[in-house]
């Protein structure tokens, strides 16, 4: 097939891309594909006319944000609706919903899957609180991914380092602030992919052995994205 890979440039004139986009590029050639990449940092212009010359019969969508927007995902894949080319990943809908964490827990409420109980502190609106927390909570962004917002003061132990977070989280990240439950234990993550019948990959294992005693077991910002942190 002829498929176009569209990642995210982080600047507009940015000459390199994230290393995922060759990764997946080189796995689409090996399989006998045509393949071409389209960098587009937040001009949908250049996004509708790239795609428009290199014709791509699929679309390897790889752009989780679009500009400075860190919400842009869904946009650009209403966009690809609208355009009415076939791509990977979930559509505007998915992605609204999987970026609301709280939106999220209540979806999984219905179904009777256990979530930690939680409190969410909006900038502009009312508390809205989902039961009787426990401490310590974790605070961190509504919104966000990657762990932005997330660090070793995440985990709070009383409600005056609560509210310091959430204000941090307000003012640094402009997102509205989650305090959950805090979760001890092992940490598993388990991909999912397909559309009528779902099939679930076996779980992974986070392993936190390396992480000096001390501070929580969490995978922050820094474990995520800082090749120069012990953590
Ligand atoms: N309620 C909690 N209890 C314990 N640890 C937590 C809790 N919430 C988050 N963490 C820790 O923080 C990490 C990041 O949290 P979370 O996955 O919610 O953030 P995210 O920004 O949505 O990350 P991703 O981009 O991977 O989805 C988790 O992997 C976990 O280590
Ligand atoms: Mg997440």
């Amino acid at each position: 097939m002829r498929i176009t890979v569209l990642i995210h440039l982080e600047k507009e004139d940015a000459k390199s891309y994230d290393a995922v986009a060759d990764q997946v590029t080189e796995g689409l050639r090996q399989h006998g594909h045509e393949v071409s990449i389209h960098g587009v940092h937040g001009n949908p212009r250049q996004l509708i006319a790239g795609v428009a010359r290199r014709k791509p019969e699929v679309i390897f969508n790889l752009m989780e944000m679009f500009g400075d927007n860190l919400l842009g995902a869904s946009g650009v894949a209403g966009l690809l609706d609208l355009l009415d080319i076939p791509y990977t990943g979930c559509g505007p809908g998915e992605y609204y919903l999987q970026e609301d964490k709280v939106l999220t827990k209540k979806l999984l409420a219905f179904e009777n899957i256990k979530y930690p109980d939680f409190a969410v502190f909006s900038q502009d609106a009312g508390l809205e609180t989902g039961g009787n927390l426990r401490m310590p909570l974790f605070v961190k962004p509504l919104r966000m991914d990657a762990s932005i917002g997330i660090d070793g003061k995440s985990l709070v132990h009383n409600a005056i380092d609560m509210m310091k977070r959430v204000v941090e989280i307000h003012e640094r990240v402009h997102d509205a602030a989650l305090a959950e439950e805090y979760i001890d234990g092992r940490e598993f993550y388990v991909g999912v992919v397909g559309n009528l019948e779902p099939q679930a990959f076996p779980p992974i294992e986070m392993d936190f052995s390396g992480i000096p005693n001390g501070p929580p077991r969490i995978l922050d910002g820094k474990a995520k994205r800082d090749t120069n942190t012990d953590e």
